[in-house]
């Protein structure tokens, strides 16, 4: 047991979680203007290696391990997030306009689970805030994502003019976009994932991004999906159709999980999305399930339930492009990131494969 979880863990548990995590990234936020306590935990915290990098899309990716949507919301910490060994960052959730999310508590630590529980509901200072803060943010190596949501008070039927106004504001500042329309927390929300609705989101996002792209004389930036995992296979089978389509080129599976029957005694009655231990396995499956469909250059990156580097493994093998935590960084601690991409090269250097990218699909 490393020193995050027999020291720094039981001081957080101690907090409401929420007010823990503004904590540690207020913590983080300061750290990072410090270019020598950077330059510091990038030595301890982050482990290279050659044969995890890899290319997607003309960007480059250190590492298959990134930290995902919701860890920083606003964008304080891309910077810290990097240097503890990230591959990539995705911020986010963010909404056109700054909103206060769901009443408190709504944030629910399940240590025996290895899980959480939360019903946040995009709390965010909004797309101005959060450009703001990425200027100068993005590190070689280290491909910054932002995703996307809807404002709570924009009916349904608007919903696609909040996402391309996020688009609008936030698009020279990202490498690639991910269009949440799978969080359980916001009303109607995950209805976006239906054929109709989605397919009329991702043909209005698309062309904003062909029309952005051509403003800017640079190349189109790639827009990803992140889906539920608690969509039927024919579900799945709409999004991907849609998808493959309308011009989108990845998707993250998966977000929070209202199915009660991944839940515990301890977690049943609450109300909210369910992550880490107990989504892993409905993250691969989900990851299995997708790579069969979609060719070989979609961009697929499996979140859910990644502790350690047989979990990370597990979804690369299932067909994973790329892996994400969040819940796993919360147990774990800051380090973990770089103790599984030290496994990683391990289980490379056991099953005879000199990259990464030949991980995938061997399950
Ligand atoms: C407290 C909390 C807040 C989250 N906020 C967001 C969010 O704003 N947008 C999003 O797409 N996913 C969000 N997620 C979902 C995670 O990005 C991830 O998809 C999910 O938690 C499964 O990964 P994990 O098991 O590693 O936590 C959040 C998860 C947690 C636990």
């Amino acid at each position: 047991m490393g020193l995050y979880q027999r020291v720094a863990l039981p001081l957080l548990n101690r907090l409401d979680p929420e007010t823990s995590h503004g904590l540690t990234l207020r913590l983080l936020a300061t750290l990072q203007r410090t270019p020598l306590a950077l330059a510091a935990i990038a030595w301890a915290a982050s482990f290279q290696d050659e044969r995890l990098a890899f290319e997607w899309r003309g960007l480059s990716f250190r590492n298959p391990v990134g930290v995902a949507a919701g860890v920083d919301k606003n964008g304080r910490g891309p910077r810290f997030l990097n240097a503890i060994g990230a591959g990539f960052v995705e911020v986010g959730t963010v909404t056109p306009l700054p909103q206060a999310g769901n009443p408190r508590p709504r944030v629910f630590r399940l240590p025996e689970d290895e899980a959480m529980v939360n019903r946040l509901g995009f709390p965010n200072e909004g797309t101005a805030r959060l450009a703001q803060r990425l200027k100068g943010a993005r590190r070689p190596g280290t491909p910054l994502g932002v995703n996307i949501g809807k404002n709570a008070s924009t009916p349904l039927d608007n919903a696609a003019e909040d996402y391309v106004a996020c688009l609008d504001a936030l698009y020279p500042l990202a490498d690639f976009f991910v269009v949440n329309v799978s969080s359980p927390n916001t009303e109607g929300l995950t209805s976006l994932q239906g054929r109709e609705a989605l397919a009329g989101l991702a043909e209005s996002l698309v062309s904003r991004c062909r029309e952005l792209a051509e403003n800017d004389g640079m190349p189109i930036k790639p827009l990803l999906v992140k889906v539920s995992p608690d969509l039927s296979p024919a579900e799945m089978d709409d999004v991907v159709g849609v998808c493959l389509g309308q011009g989108i080129e990845g998707i993250v599976a998966v977000n929070t999980s209202i199915d009660s029957t991944l839940r515990s005694v301890a977690s049943a009655q609450l109300r909210g999305g369910l992550s880490g231990r107990p989504l892993h396995r409905r993250a691969v499956e989900t990851i299995g399930y997708l790579r069969q469909l979609v060719p070989d250059d979609f961009f697929l990156v499996g979140v859910g339930g990644v502790f350690d580097a047989g979990d990370a493994w597990a979804l690369l093998q299932a067909g994973a492009n790329a892996v994400q935590m969040y819940t796993g960084l919360v147990y774990r601690g800051p380090g973990v990131i770089g103790s599984i991409n030290r496994g990683l090269v391990e289980r490379l250097e056991q099953a005879g494969l000199t990259g990464i990218a030949d991980a995938a699909g061997r399950a």
